[in-house]
């Protein structure tokens, strides 16, 4: 495996591959690695002749009292897991390689990155689509992959790309959980063990109410409020949002029917979890 800092250099192996018509499946991530980002790279290994994983922790999608300092790192533990995983390049460039002094340019997105999170992280949706637009501009792959843990960052990709004219395809995979249910995380080293326990719920109450929908509810807002009520049984447990939207173009839906994308965002102390599932009606 080899580890590039960079552009030029990364550019030049994707020209090499390319020429010798391999095909490029690419899994952009912020390290810390976990098995989900690993299911993200067997799904590339799978369909590409040639994996490239990013590793950069993108200061434009941190709000200004977000964790960019503290977001937890640990390069050397990731680059093992990564080889034994099977990716062929890592791209780790620092914050000047990408963003050198006088950089001005930002790609952004509207409506659906107004929603959700959002609402609640103004700009990050921005930072997250200029990386990745620099990003597959660099690699320029054939496939990317994402979690649907992040659902809106996927619907937003998906949305960029496809507005865009983008030559790429963009695969979302399956949230890939802890036995317990919690979806893996790398912001979950933060929580206290106390919360650890308490963040079980969320989980717990996006698959009761799968369950109450698959035995025929259909009113959003009671769905709503079941999950509500069942995190506030958590004392510790603070709720930014609970939505029901459309799992594409993620507007709200008060009835479900088709295809509705279930999300929520709680913190536990100064740590916010995301979490969905997508249940088809
Ligand atoms: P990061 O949080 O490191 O996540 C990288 C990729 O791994 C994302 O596509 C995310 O959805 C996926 N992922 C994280 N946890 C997962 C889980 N439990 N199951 C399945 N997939 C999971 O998302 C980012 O980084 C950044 O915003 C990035 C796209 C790299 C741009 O900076």
């Amino acid at each position: 495996m080899r580890v590039i800092e960079a552009i030029s250099d990364l550019k030049a192996i994707v020209r090499t591959q390319k020429s010798m018509g391999r095909t490029i499946g690419f899994v952009p991530t912020m390290g810390y690695l976990h098995e989900g980002h690993l299911s993200l790279v067997n799904m590339s290994l799978q369909n590409n002749d040639y994996t490239i994983m990013s590793i950069f922790v993108n200061p434009t999608q941190f709000g200004p009292n977000e964790d960019f300092e503290r977001y937890p790192r640990d390069m050397e533990r990731d680059l093992r897991l990564a080889e034994s995983a099977g990716v062929d390049v890592i791209f780790a460039p620092s914050v000047k390689e990408m963003y050198p002094d006088g950089y001005k340019t930002y790609v952004g997105v509207e409506g659906i990155t107004e929603v959700l999170c959002g609402k609640a992280r103004p700009g990050h949706f921005k930072g997250v689509t200029t990386v990745v637009t620099k990003l597959f501009n660099i690699i320029e792959p054939h496939r990317a992959y994402f979690g649907q843990k992040d659902a809106q960052q996927a619907a937003v990709i998906k949305k960029m790309v496809r507005d865009l004219n983008m030559n790429v395809e963009i695969i979302t995979c399956p949230i890939v959980r802890e036995e317990d249910g919690l979806a893996m995380s790398s912001r979950n080293v933060y929580l206290s063990p106390e919360d650890r326990k308490s963040a079980v719920v969320l989980s717990k109450s996006l698959m009761e109410s799968e369950e109450l929908i698959k035995k025929g509810e259909t009113n959003g807002g009671k769905i709503r409020k079941y999950i509500i009520d069942r995190i506030q049984t958590e004392k510790n447990a603070v709720i930014d949002y609970v939505e029901l939207v459309n799992a594409d173009t993620l507007e709200s839906v008060d009835e479900i029917k088709g295809r509705v994308l279930i999300a929520l965002a709680v913190k536990f102390g100064s740590t916010r979890l995301i979490d969905n599932i997508i249940v088809e009606v």
